[in-house]
């Protein structure tokens, strides 16, 4: 069994307590956790926005979003009305050094300077060091004080550092969580016990057994009234810079000394190093990008029919915002070589599924008639979380020697018959407990926005077409093409 063991006391502080992230997935998260009993009911959850409402109001709304975004059989009334009174608000404009933070620091008396305070930044980046520099300013940031930054950091390389300044002249490295939730996700962290438990896969995991790799992150959903963020940023740095790299970090690093949190971050920062840079003179070819026009979506009843990401944006709105991603990258090392991990991401795919595919070599030589197909392991990371392994059999019956591929099918939901929990609900708790280990080090992050930024640069300068795909399809014929140049294809093409 897993163990849950309940955390100290704490004072949760959200900026950007309005928006979207806090009601879909913090709010809930910290439901599900006190349902679990791993926080108790001294702990409170302080929203911080620039908002005028009494801390009766953002209960309310706290309330709506539990209804809306917990499923049905964990919506427990009784306990709701337990959690609702651990909730407060705070009308502050966290950017400026104004009177509104007395809302805030009117919150902490003495009986609460000694426990667990985290800050959880969800707001525009650009504001991240200036409310930090308010919180210094107020003695908020006391000696059990963490900051919580939430992706996107910065919008290049530039901008990372700067942020990563600013917030680093409050906040010691340590006390600075850097979330990716996709570190958070209970598959992606499975990838460490696959590799790392199983010396059956550790064996096979390098070039000499490896053709090639492919990690998906597809989404069905467009860009759902966040198109003010979206426009600005695109997949390649909503999606690709980090998580879909993290995730390629895990599937290629060397094995950590130990699971210690720099140990693992230093494997990590390897692979991202070593990824083979790619120049304006090579975007045409490794990187394809696209932007989703109208479309159907979906099968039930014959799905629907929706509109194109311009139409989204809003009436006459002009944009090159990719909207889909497909990439081939190569991690330079002994074990890896030039085994291509292929990167796609993309809004407005007809299905939702995010899934790593390690396909094998083939045989260096058959003696079957019939062609074969190559291994391969496929990791889904969600939905129907599991693992599966394909291999060649012998069609039962029959004269001769038929084959054909059959699955070794793992399904994470039957094998351990447990609820799979959101990624914030263990993040949260992480960042109360002070492990750093599902978090992003700043060299991450902007090792990640080195090897990314000139693909960025060269689509701003518009080297490399915008190609648009319909919505409901899976992207741009030329990510069909960019893989077929080394004579693979896509996992879902061949579903
Ligand atoms: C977020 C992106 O980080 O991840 C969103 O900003 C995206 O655009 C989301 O929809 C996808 O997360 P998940 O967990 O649904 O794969």
């Amino acid at each position: 069994m897993a163990t849950m063991s309940a955390v100290e006391d704490f004072d949760y502080v959200v900026f950007g307590a309005t928006g979207d992230l806090t009601m879909r997935k913090l709010l809930p998260a910290l439901y599900h956790r006190f349902r679990d009993k791993q926080i108790s009911e001294r702990c409170r959850i302080i929203g911080a926005a620039r908002s005028q409402l009494s801390h009766e109001e953002f209960r309310e709304r706290a309330h709506k979003a539990l209804r809306r975004f917990v499923k049905p059989d964990a919506l427990e009334e009784g306990l709701i009305a337990s959690f609702l009174p651990m909730i407060f608000f705070a009308s502050v404009n966290g950017a400026e050094a104004d009177s509104t933070w007395d809302n805030l620091t009117g919150l902490f008396d003495d009986a609460s300077a000694g426990k667990i305070r985290v800050f959880y930044l969800a707001t525009s980046p650009e504001l991240y060091g200036a409310i930090c520099g308010n919180l210094k300013q107020q003695s908020l940031i006391t000696e059990q004080a963490r900051v919580v930054l939430e992706k996107p950091i910065g919008h290049d390389l530039d901008s990372a550092r700067r942020i990563n300044d600013e917030v680093g002249a409050f906040f010691d490295e340590k006390k600075i969580f850097r979330i990716d939730h996709y570190l958070g996700k209970e598959t992606v962290q499975n990838l460490i016990a696959l590799r790392f438990a199983n010396p059956v896969f550790e064996r096979l995991w390098d070039s000499d057994a490896i053709d090639h790799v492919q990690i998906t992150a597809a989404e069905t959903v467009g860009v759902e009234g966040r198109g003010d963020y979206y426009d600005k940023s695109g997949a390649l740095r909503d999606m690709i810079q980090n998580h879909l790299l993290q995730v390629l970090c895990l599937v290629a690093m060397e094995p950590p000394g130990s699971l210690d949190a720099d140990n693992l971050r230093n494997e990590k920062l390897k692979v991202l190093r070593a990824l083979k840079p790619i120049t304006a003179h090579d975007v045409p070819h490794v990187a394809v990008r696209g932007q989703y026009g109208r479309g159907r979506i979906g099968s039930k009843d014959g799905g629907e029919i929706v509109p194109a990401y311009l139409e989204e944006l809003g009436e006459g709105k002009q944009s090159d915002t990719e909207t889909f991603v497909a990439l081939k990258a190569e991690v330079h090392s002994w074990r890896w070589g030039k085994v291509p991990f292929y990167l796609r991401s993309g809004k407005r795919l007809p299905s939702k599924v995010s899934e790593i595919v390690v396909q094998f070599r083939e045989t260096p030589w058959s003696i079957f008639p019939t062609s074969l197909e190559p291994n391969r392991l496929i990791i889904r990371l969600q939905p129907e979380e599991g693992i599966q392994l394909s291999l060649m059999n012998k069609v039962p019956g029959g004269d001769g020697m038929a084959l054909r591929p059959a699955n070794i099918d793992v399904s994470f939901e039957k094998a351990f018959s447990t609820r799979y929990p959101d990624a914030y609900e263990r993040l949260l708790m992480d960042t109360v407990r002070g492990d750093p280990v599902l978090f992003m080090r700043r060299d991450e992050v902007e090792a990640a926005w080195s090897w990314v930024e000139p693909i960025l640069k060269a689509w701003e300068s518009k080297t490399g077409s915008l190609h648009h795909y319909a919505a409901g399809s899976w992207g741009p014929e030329a990510a069909n093409a960019l893989i077929q140049s080394t004579g693979h294809g896509w996992h879902e093409e061949k579903a």
